[in-house]
């Protein structure tokens, strides 16, 4: 199947910058009308700006997906001014680099309730309008799902929760119409990336090239994508023989990190 991106309402988290301000970008080119939530003002109106620039619209909404006024206030706004939506992408999430046996359980909260919990906020919200539309949500998961690494247990275990989530939704909803898409970014080289050094030797890829892959994913009515090739072929190793895998981290971990 495929789904024509132009015209379609589509809001998305995580529009401040990063990977949610290049879809923004990639997803006005295919004629998309946005609305973009995340915290920053500022982040928000640069997004604007830059959609503008490439003769899209989008309009901001600022908004903290770890509270529930705020998200409900923002998605409600957001199908008001673009008349519904036909596409919630769930993109926004923290990271936290940090050994498991030194991350006390309160290390983990701001980590679920961003990544895990600020999407089942959001898509809560969001899918009264996709039904009305037979749309689609997209969660972005990331390939620590498939390929774990030392020192990002934490943030690996929202992600995972994240798209456990996501697979269950995804047959809870068949029937209805919405359809359900799990991405599994790779590396990618934003703001995020900064907080984990220990990813820092790791292959990475461009946000804009992350962007046109999750586009890609939406447009072919996917229901599941990764973003780049190589951690797909590691991730396989790592379900098919685990050692396998932790040799191929190895490879990559910077000097001081074990
Ligand atoms: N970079 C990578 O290597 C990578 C790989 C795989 C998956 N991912 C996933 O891709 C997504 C985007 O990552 P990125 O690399 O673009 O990160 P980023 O540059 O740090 O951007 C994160 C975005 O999330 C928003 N956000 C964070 N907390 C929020 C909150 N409480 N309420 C509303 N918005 C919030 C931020 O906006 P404000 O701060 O303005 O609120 C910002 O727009 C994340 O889910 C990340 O886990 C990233």
């Amino acid at each position: 199947m495929t789904f024509d991106l132009k015209g379609k309402a589509v809001v998305l988290t995580g529009g401040s910058r990063g990977i949610g301000r290049s879809t923004a970008l990639a997803l006005a080119r295919e004629g998309a009308r946005l609305a973009v939530m995340a915290r920053s003002e500022g982040g928000l109106a640069k997004t604007v700006r830059a959609v503008a620039r490439e003769g899209g619209q989008a309009a901001p909404m600022a908004c903290d997906i770890t509270d529930d006024a705020s998200v409900h206030n923002a998605v409600d706004r957001a199908a008001q001014v673009l008349g519904g939506i036909d596409v919630f992408l769930n993109v926004a999430g923290i990271t936290l680099q940090k050994p498991l046996l030194e991350a006390e359980p309160e290390d983990f909260m701001p980590v679920m309730n961003t990544n895990l919990l600020g999407a089942v906020r959001c898509t809560r919200c969001a899918i009264p309008y996709l039904r009305d539309r037979r749309g689609v949500v997209v969660n972005v998961a990331s390939i620590i799902v498939s390929n774990p690494f030392p020192h990002m247990g934490v943030y690996a275990c929202s992600k995972w929760a994240l798209a456990a989530y996501s697979h269950t939704l995804r047959q809870e909803l068949h029937g209805t119409g919405v359809r359900v898409l799990t991405v599994y970014p790779s590396i990618v080289r934003t703001d995020m990336l900064e907080e984990e050094p220990v990813l820092a030797r790791a292959p990475s890829q461009s946000p804009d090239a992350c962007a046109r892959a999750i586009v890609k994913a939406i447009k072919r009515g996917k229901q599941e994508a990764g973003t780049a090739w190589l951690p797909k072929i590691s991730g396989a190793l790592f379900k098919l023989y685990p050692p396998w895998g932790d040799r191929i981290n190895r490879l990559f971990l910077p000097r001081g990190y074990k």
